[in-house]
């Protein structure tokens, strides 16, 4: 076998401009002259790392594999001479300094209580970009905000004097074992905020025995999502569709040989709601040096989220589902319905399941939280005899915080309750092993870390909370927790009020508006 010629940094140096565009990534030198302007973030932000290695750039918003694919192979240019790269050296700001500090002396992981307290700390502790994209929802975040508040309109009818010294809250999800009736939702960009990103998710579920959806836009492969699963752990993998069907096509087969086992379509991004904190940090980062660099000004439009999504297709529609079901035998779930019409609909296309969600508060915004449709849905699928139905489950996502939140859309109708931001905030805030408590012994004081990662603990959280509500509810199992164990005769009522949330609202950050800019250009927080 003949070893690559190395290509000299001084020469990937010189290719620096829109003319000749040569970047390195993990090691490799591509020519990406030709696809600068097809690239879903903009021509921009490559050309910043023209000539020089943007691993570190590229690697939290793309799966290793996407330059690899999305180049011709005689773009592959191949392997750098690493010792004459020249490095882009960051500048560390005084944020990112206070941010490290701070993150060292984040709390011991025995002190998050409940997954609340993952968010507070994740809220300090991780990369402000990570946290604006994470948290970030769609225009003033109202819906954000109702979708755990709604839970807040729903009141427990608890039975006693029940025997509930054995309870069992595990269940199934399309036919398979969870030893809890929720799953981890499929969330975009895990390496933004920890670098083994959605493998945090992966192991963490294979210890507590719950379903990880992955996500299409992982910043990990899904291949290597997939091979860091243990033997007969389930997984479900979450689709964007592209406009190009046969790449959609390839993936969802792709899918099906690797043994996912169920596939949850994204129905509710037709195109992408405004993040305007996601929006904002964008703007902050590259935007005015690239502006002076080209005499160009800026497109303000672009966040993580819209540079990743541009291939998703806004023509889909019902009679898309005959051909998904063409091609694969998996069962097909719908994720984002929002009406009790819909969810008929959905029925009579012959899929295996809806996820009444909103996208966590991302896309329309005033659009009602999931638990809210779930009561019409269930209503309306009774008065047809679609409800119950074995072959059809209903899912619920958005601002499942506790158990109890679960616990409540399951006595409504729902099979399980998916669980997206809690788990990112765990691991990009503990997603190594935890310092357990910290004893001093005559000399020197000792860390005793024990191995459980933020998202086990989230898990473990959770469990706990199960099985103490349902002791408290008199339910001895899923099957028990029926419509009258809940007092829903406020939801929909948008104006009830409720005690306030001191969790929730802590952790809530407002919108903020423009930065000023000051006459040397940089940037300068409003003082309004
Ligand atoms: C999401 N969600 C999402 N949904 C989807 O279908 N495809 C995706 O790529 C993403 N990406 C994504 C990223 C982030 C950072 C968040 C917070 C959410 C929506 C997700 O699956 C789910 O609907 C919500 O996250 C549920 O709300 P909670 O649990 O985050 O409140």
């Amino acid at each position: 076998m003949s070893v690559p010629k190395l290509i000299p940094g001084n020469v990937v140096a010189q290719h620096n401009s829109r003319e000749s565009c040569w970047i390195i990534v993990h090691g490799n030198v591509y020519d990406v002259t030709e696809f600068l302007d097809e690239h879903p973030g903009g021509s921009k932000i490559i050309l910043k790392y023209a000539g020089k290695d943007a691993t570190e750039e590229y690697e939290p918003i793309h799966p290793p594999d996407a330059i690899t694919t999305h180049l011709p192979n005689e773009k592959h240019l191949g392997p750098v001479d690493s010792s004459s790269v020249i490095k882009v050296v960051k500048e560390v700001t005084r944020e990112e300094k206070d941010r490290l500090a701070l993150f060292e002396t984040r709390p011991p992981i025995s002190e998050c209580l409940s997954l609340h307290d993952f968010e507070t700390v994740a809220r300090q502790v991780m990369p402000a970009k990570a946290w604006a994209y994470y948290s970030s929802a769609a225009d003033d975040e109202i819906t954000s905000r109702e979708n755990h508040l709604a839970y807040h309109r729903i009141w427990f009818r608890p039975r006693i004097l029940r025997n509930v010294s054995v309870v069992d809250y595990s269940t199934a999800i399309l036919g398979h074992k969870s030893t809890m009736p929720i799953y981890i939702t499929a969330t975009a960009l895990g390496k933004l905020g920890h670098p083994d990103g959605e493998l945090n998710l992966t192991r963490a579920a294979a210890k507590k025995g719950v379903i990880q959806m992955i996500p299409t836009l992982a910043s990990c492969s899904f291949d290597e999502i997939v091979d860091a699963a243990e033997p007969g752990q389930v997984q479900f993998f979450q689709l964007y569709v592209n406009k190009d069907r046969s790449k959609t096509e390839k993936i969802v087969r792709h899918a099906e040989k690797r043994g996912i086992k169920g596939l949850f379509i994204t129905v509710d991004a037709p195109q992408l709601g405004r993040r305007e904190k996601d929006m904002r940090m964008s703007f902050d980062d590259a935007g005015a040096q690239v502006q002076s660099e080209e005499g160009q000004s800026i497109d303000r439009s672009q966040g993580a989220a819209k540079a990743i999504t541009s291939f998703i297709d806004p023509s889909l529609n019902w009679d898309d589902i005959k051909w998904f079901q063409s091609i694969t035998r998996m069962p097909i779930i719908l994720k984002g319905v929002q009406t009790w019409e819909d969810a008929v609909l959905a029925v009579e296309s012959g899929v295996q399941g809806i996820v009444l969600s909103n996208h966590g508060g991302r896309q329309l915004e005033f659009a009602r939280s999931g638990v809210e449709v779930l009561e019409e849905v269930v209503s309306a699928l009774r008065e047809r005899n679609m409800f119950p139905n074995p072959r059809f489950s209903i899912f619920v996502d958005g601002g499942v915080r506790r158990a109890s939140d679960a616990l409540k859309a399951i006595a409504m109708g729902a099979t399980a309750v998916g669980i997206g931001r809690p788990f990112l905030y765990a691991y990009s805030a503990y997603g190594q092993a935890g310092v357990s408590f910290i004893f001093k012994s005559k000399s020197r004081p000792f860390l005793i870390f024990h191995d459980c990662p933020g998202v086990e603990k989230a898990l473990q959280i959770l469990a706990d909370e199960f099985e103490m509500n349902l002791r408290l509810l008199g339910a001895r199992n899923l099957s028990e927790v029926v419509p009258a164990v809940v007092d829903t005769s406020s939801l929909r009522n948008h104006a009830t009020s409720v005690p306030e949330d001191h969790m929730y609202g802590r952790n809530y950050v407002s919108m903020t508006g423009p930065n000023f800019r000051s006459l040397s250009g940089r940037g300068q927080k409003s003082k309004l």
